[in-house]
């Protein structure tokens, strides 16, 4: 019997201009935790897709319990107690919570498929997970974050061997990534072996045994987590010492650029924003903190003119303006870099160049010629900027890897030069350099009299960065902390305010 229940040998997978893999070795134990670091664009994803039968690598061969395995598909992979979450969900939007987690193995009863069990059966693994999720739910009318805690309970629903976890908590909040991580340890207890990727280093040491790092496609080396300090992995990962991670200027200004009154999306059932207001002076970066499913994201919608029939007053700048659309918004200067990239923001099928650019072609456009020159002026600047990792501005997007999707997206409303930016959650998924580089961007820009409104779910990154914080529960701001007063315990102390004893409605 072989010491390691997996082991990758020697993994080399090309894509066209690119080395995504170059002879990487990976072993996986029975019983461990094993993370997989490294910067947007290293490779995690695509070895994890060679492990799960979806890319078939040039070289290389892949070991279960010491026995060589082809894995040809990913039904093979399935066959070999393989289970994978992916970094971008794949649910089916308009089907059912139990239809996705039973997809292709419905249980089948004497007439057609057994809807009543499989129902049960789904609303079970949910309940213990404890999620207030019914299985009966369109996965289309989730929050982002339930969805992938689906996804999850999905993966864990088949009686796997290897789990792996590419990004499973990059929108889910603290209580429910505790919950998971419980859930880790007991899969490992009786023997599965676990992959775990992320790029949040706090995880590490809670939940990882060991650690293996990857670095521009390459193999760079294995740790024991509890014994090797943090920056030595930084280092590893991006092969330079980072010296700085936050930078932050604080600002106390007092010229309010905007200010919303009672923002409410009026909606009778299920109501997501209750009367919120709030304000933002110029210069400022303003935190929007709270759980998953608080109200920020839908707040934000209803200010940028996306939430039909929302009702409330905005002033910019002290004046009175209606805002019914995005275009509307724009036009008054608002800028917003929404939370899911795949649903609201990218053009997938297309270019780095065009995603890039896309807002702001009509400043180059001239009878009927875009300028073409300043089109891949402007791509260049951002590319550099953010430090994309892309082989031309003619990659199409969806080929890019989920961090450096991200940038493209950030880059391109940059380029819109607003007054106000909101971002909804901006690193997430991204490599602590580039973090690093869009909290110095920030504070840049902010300099600039550029003010920002920032969604997080990560504490460490509201309270370094903002000047302020307003914290939502349940669609209502419950209160407003500066700076000088900002605290994990303030923050979570008004976000969980309305739940204790309440209602649980997701
Ligand atoms: N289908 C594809 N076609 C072309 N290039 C690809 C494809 N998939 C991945 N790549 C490239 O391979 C490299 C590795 O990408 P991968 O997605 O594995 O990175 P990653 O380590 O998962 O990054 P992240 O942390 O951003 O998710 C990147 O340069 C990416 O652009
Ligand atoms: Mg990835």
């Amino acid at each position: 019997m072989s010491e390691y229940l997996l082991e990758m040998k020697n993994i080399c997978k090309s894509f066209p201009g690119v080395k995504a893999l170059q002879g990487v070795d990976f072993q996986l134990k029975a019983g461990e935790v094993h993370a997989l670091l490294g910067e947007n664009g290293a490779g995690k994803s695509t070895l994890i897709k060679v492990l799960g039968g979806i890319y078939h690598p040039e070289e290389g061969q892949i070991f279960i319990n010491g026995r060589e395995t082809a894995i040809t598909s990913v039904n093979r992979a399935r066959d070999n107690g393989i289970s994978i979450i992916h970094q971008e969900l794949v649910l089916v939007p308009h089907m059912t919570v139990a239809e996705n987690i039973f997809l292709g193995r419905e249980p089948v009863g004497k007439f057609g498929i057994n809807y009543v069990r499989m129902g049960r059966e789904a609303q079970k693994m949910l309940d213990t997970f404890d999620l207030g999720i019914s299985a009966e739910s369109l996965i289309a009318d989730l929050s982002i974050a339930q969805q992938q805690l689906v996804e999850i309970v999905k993966a864990i629903s088949f009686n796997c061997r290897i789990l792996v976890m590419d990004e499973p908590t990059s929108s889910i909040s603290d209580k429910e990534v505790e919950h998971l991580f419980e859930i880790m340890r007991d899969l490992v207890s009786k023997g599965v072996g676990i992959i775990y990727i992320s790029h949040k280093m706090s995880e590490l040491n809670i939940v990882c045994d060991r650690v293996s790092v990857l670095r521009d496609g390459m193999y760079v080396g294995t740790c024991v987590v509890s014994e090797t300090p943090r920056d030595i992995l930084i280092n590893m990962m991006v092969g330079r010492e980072l010296n700085r991670y936050y930078t932050r200027d604080h600002v106390k200004s007092s010229e309010v650029v905007l200010k919303c009154k009672n923002l409410d999306d009026a909606k009778k059932r299920l109501k997501r924003v209750d009367h919120v207001s709030f304000e933002v002076r110029k210069g400022e970066i303003v935190g929007f903190a709270g759980l998953v499913g608080a109200g920020r994201s839908e707040t934000m919608h209803c200010l940028f003119g996306l939430t039909r029939g929302s009702t409330g007053e905005v002033y910019i700048e002290g004046k009175r303006v209606q805002i019914n659309s995005a275009v509307d918004a724009m036009r008054h200067g608002i800028s917003l870099v929404p939370e899911d990239r795949k649903l609201e923001g990218l053009y997938h099928l297309q270019s780095v160049r065009f995603n890039s650019t896309i807002e702001v072609l009509h400043e180059f456009i001239s009878h009927l010629r875009v300028n073409e020159e300043r089109e891949a002026e402007i791509t260049q600047q951002f590319i550099d900027k953010m430090h994309t990792k892309t082989p031309s501005q003619y990659q199409t997007v969806t080929n890019l890897s989920g961090g450096n999707q991200q940038k493209v997206m950030i880059g391109r409303w940059l380029a819109t030069s607003p007054k106000l930016l909101i971002l909804d959650e901006p690193t997430r998924g991204v490599d602590v350099g580039a973090k690093a580089e869009i909290y110095e961007i920030m504070n840049e820009l902010t300099k600039q009299g550029v003010s920002i409104i920032m969604i997080s779910s990560e504490l460490p990154e509201i309270i370094n960065m903002a000047d302020r914080v307003y914290v939502m529960c349940e669609g209502k701001v419950t209160g407003c902390i500066d700076y000088e007063d900002l605290s994990q315990e303030a923050i979570m102390k008004l976000a969980t305010l309305e739940t204790v004893g309440g209602q649980n409605n997701g």
